[in-house]
């Protein structure tokens, strides 16, 4: 079944670059079975000359339903990429148009794409050719302005757009200011195709509050070091200490797995304060946790601390 077909809203975990890698995609799986997973994102460009690139988007069966995120900005870069990669599996194509970083403006992909919609559509519609699996675009709510939103998304859904992600925020407001959903509730009035809201919501409880007549929800930063955000609030309350440290080790592992041991003990500090937060010396916890130099040390000192 494709995952657009399900009948309930669907969760998404947000394409978070640095965070949404194999280990971590593989702990919320473990805790999730329906939630939506997305890679982080991945330049068209880098895939053609860096296998090290290209391996961002590895995955295993268990992680779908799963989405591979993609940016650049020739069409036919992406129609060569997306035919490469269909035959492993994924569940969709994703096509960043809403990424406000300075580097990626400049090379005029993400949301640079909100202000060339004929290229936008080029892109999607090279994707589209290349691929049975749905094709999907993750934006904002505009380039200036949100009154974009609309037109923008219409042309995209002419082109073969099979589902899009806002992030309730324009471009210029980068990550400032809250997320504002109206203008996306507009929008989907306005087209057929499956449209998911993004910014700020904390977890399933949230986004599902806050869903109205949209078809699911995303959610990116509250993830962080916090798989259990798509549990119901009352089995979130229940999750002790003790599991939290468990599953902050099991992902670990999965990272070691991966990575030299200094690496990853580098790359995981990142994840450790989401994995303590709210719990008594939590500010403690993780300092002692930021200096270990060793998964023997972690390991030990994680689960002294239970
Ligand atoms: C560290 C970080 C990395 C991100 N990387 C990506 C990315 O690779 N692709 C993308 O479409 N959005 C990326 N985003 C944006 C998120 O997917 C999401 O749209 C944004 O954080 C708003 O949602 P939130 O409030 O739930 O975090 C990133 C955000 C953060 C904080």
């Amino acid at each position: 079944m494709k995952y657009l077909d399900s009948s309930k809203p669907l969760a998404c975990l947000a394409p978070m670059d640095g965070f949404t890698d194999i280990a971590y995609r593989q702990i919320v799986r473990k805790l999730n079975p329906e939630v939506i997973l997305f890679s982080e994102f991945t330049s068209t460009s880098g895939i053609q000359y860096s296998e090290k690139v290209k391996s961002r988007l590895d995955f295993h069966q268990v992680e779908l339903p799963y989405v591979i995120q993609l940016f650049g900005n020739n069409p036919e870069s992406f129609q060569r990429i997306v035919q490469e990669l269909d035959g492993k599996g994924a569940s969709g194509f994703d096509i960043n148009m809403g990424c406000p970083a300075k580097k990626i403006i400049r090379s005029e992909s993400g949301a640079y794409l909100m202000s060339q919609p004929d290229l936008a559509c080029r892109i999607v519609e090279s994707c589209v050719k290349a691929t049975s699996s749905p094709v999907s675009v993750k934006t904002r709510l505009g380039f200036n302005q949100a009154d974009e939103l609309i037109p923008f998304v219409k042309k995209l859904e002419s082109a073969g757009v099979g589902m899009v992600t806002i992030h309730g925020r324009t471009y210029k407001q980068a990550f400032r200011g809250e997320a504002d959903f109206q203008p996306i509730y507009e929008l989907k009035k306005e087209v057929s195709i499956p449209v998911i809201c993004n910014g700020d919501i904390k977890n399933s409880d949230d986004g599902l509050s806050r869903l109205e007549n949209l078809d699911g929800y995303m959610i990116g930063r509250a993830a962080v070091g916090n798989p259990w955000c798509f549990w119901s609030e009352e089995k979130r309350k229940a999750v002790t200490l003790k599991e939290k440290i468990e599953i902050m080790i099991l992902h670990f592992k999965r990272l070691r797995s991966l990575k030299p041991e200094p690496l990853a003990l580098i790359e995981f500090r990142k994840h450790i304060s989401g994995y303590i937060s709210g719990f008594q010396n939590a500010k403690a916890f993780r300092s002692v946790l930021m200096e270990c130099k060793s998964e023997h040390e972690l390991t030990h000192c994680a689960l002294s601390l239970v």
